[in-house]
């Protein structure tokens, strides 16, 4: 039996799949690292930490496996899209990455359009200025940190830093560059127009390559540390969300994901790269070639959720944790929660709203703020399918990943807001599979990436909506989307005392 290993290098934790040639996951290993904050908005981690912990993740992994390590015969990696790692000449990084849920940059976003326009900003990158994007942190480490940017010969994202360090060669590839603003995103090739006009030269930015490019061999020492073979083929990968369209199987038109992670996004396939969604949700290249996907995001889905645990009850198992929210009604007897708590991105791109409980009342219990926090972050996704709904596209059947496919209350209480369909697959590693397949098709085990989807994903339970629970969340969704307009506000001057 042949293997392929996928490696998610995600914002809490990596998590690293062995995958045999039939789909089946054979072994996971996962290794956690914190978020370092700094103060409010800010959001960085150590790329060594990431290293080691995959290093480590790949050690045990191999450990473990009982088989011939020469038959795992390729790897990739899925991504945390957006975070900077700055290298200098002797690829030595220049400081800690500032990542995908800091939003520290609004100033450079506002100079963004000023310089480029928002329109034409629009036509070359297909998306909006948005703090958590890779060229507003670039122009902030410009003007906060000049000792440092001077020093800066490449940039790197996560993923694209950790492939370097198995294998001593820079590139990145077009799903994770899409996310820069920096790249032209239907021509796939980085702007000359966007890099002019912020001074930024063509060798600042790494050789583009396709997801499932081979992009080399483990260095011996990292084989020695790891385990695993010299020879194991190592293939470019992904960003994380375009790894978990492919995981999840998302390869034609029609098809639709939501993925509750560190973040939540909701992702519809686009064959097309010239459609106009004027900014309201993302519009980048796929992992598939010549692909492209749309999607929104909730800066704080899976995060809203961990945050709330981790506050109030460290200690406790996730199980234990959410025993209880089976038993309540839809609403949380009056509870509604928004999931700001980092910001937000779709529909309301901004750094400075934060979240709320509306409705505390004496007769709550933990278990119905456990509830409102799950209610509250599937209205925010609901807010992403809106759009995709009013833009003409039909959102009947939705494929759910992640944290969001681990609970069953949580996968009907999918189905009766977004009131569609909702299919768990028999793995909800969404961005580890997706890597995983990109290393198979690389490894020529397939064709073509649908054809590997269809013998590595298979539904294993699918959530019809419960017409009286949608009634009601059609009632609530109408009160949680007034909570943003009335709290931003107040959000705005609350701003002086966040440290
Ligand atoms: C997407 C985004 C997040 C990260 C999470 O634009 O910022 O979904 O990719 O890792």
């Amino acid at each position: 039996m042949k293997y392929v290993i996928g490696v998610d290098l995600g914002t809490s934790a990596v998590k690293i799949l062995l995958v045999n040639q039939n789909g089946a996951v054979c072994q996971e290993v996962s290794k956690s690292y914190p978020l370092i904050i700094e103060k409010s908005g800010y959001s960085e981690q150590n790329p060594e930490e990431w290293v080691e912990k995959t290093i480590a993740g790949l050690a045990e992994l191999i450990q473990q496996f009982d088989g011939d390590v020469n038959d795992i015969e390729g790897i990739s990696f899925s991504g945390q899209m957006h975070g900077l790692v700055l290298l200098d000449d002797n690829n030595q990084v220049l400081r800690n990455a500032i990542l995908w849920n800091d939003t520290r940059t609004t100033k450079q976003c506002q100079e963004i359009y000023d310089v480029v326009g928002r329109n034409r900003l629009l036509d070359v990158t297909k998306n909006p200025a948005l703090e958590g994007f890779t060229l507003p942190k670039i122009l902030w480490v410009k003007e906060n940190e000049p000792l440092i940017f001077e020093k800066a010969s490449v940039f790197l994202l996560p993923k694209d830093y950790l492939r370097y360090r198995l294998t001593g060669n820079i590139h990145m590839e077009y799903s994770d560059a899409a996310g820069t603003l920096l790249l032209n995103v239907a021509k796939r090739e980085w702007s000359p127009e966007v890099l002019e006009a912020f001074d930024l030269s063509t060798e600042f930015c790494p050789p583009l390559v396709e997801s499932h490019a081979f992009v080399g061999t483990l260095s011996a020492e990292l084989a020695q540390a790891t385990g695993l073979s010299e020879a194991i083929k190592v293939f470019a990968g992904g960003a994380d969300n375009a790894c978990g369209a492919i995981g999840s199987g998302i390869l034609s038109e029609g098809k639709t994901l939501a993925s509750i992670g560190t973040s939540g996004v909701v992702l519809a396939y686009e064959q097309r790269n010239d459609l106009d969604f004027e900014g309201k949700v993302h519009y980048f290249n796929h992992s598939e070639e010549n692909a492209y996907y749309t999607m929104g995001v909730t800066l704080a889905a899976g995060y809203s959720l961990s945050w709330f645990k981790d506050t109030f009850a460290k200690e406790e198992a996730f199980e234990l944790f959410l025993e209880g929210v089976d038993e309540i009604h839809a609403g949380s007897n009056g509870l509604l929660f928004t999931p700001y708590i980092v910001g937000e991105r779709t529909p309301h791109a901004d750094s400075t709203i934060r979240g709320s409980f509306i409705g505390v009342d004496a007769a709550h219990e933990r278990k119905h703020f456990a509830r409102a926090v799950l209610e509250g972050i599937t209205f925010s996704l609901n807010e992403s399918i809106e759009i995709f709904r009013s833009s003409g596209k039909t959102i009947d059947s939705i494929i759910s990943i992640g944290g969001g496919a681990k609970n069953e209350t949580w996968l009907q209480m999918q189905a009766d807001i977004f009131d569609a369909k909702i299919e768990k697959l028999t793995s909800e590693q969404g961005p580890g599979m997706g890597a995983a397949m990109l290393a198979a098709y690389g490894c020529g085990w397939y064709p073509s990436l649908k054809e590997c989807a269809q013998t590595f994903i298979q539904t294993a339970k699918t959530y019809y909506p419960i017409p009286e629970n949608v009634e009601a969340y059609k009632k609530l969704f109408t009160i949680y989307q007034q909570v943003y307009t009335q709290t931003k506000d107040l959000n705005e001057q609350l701003r002086e005392f966040r440290k």
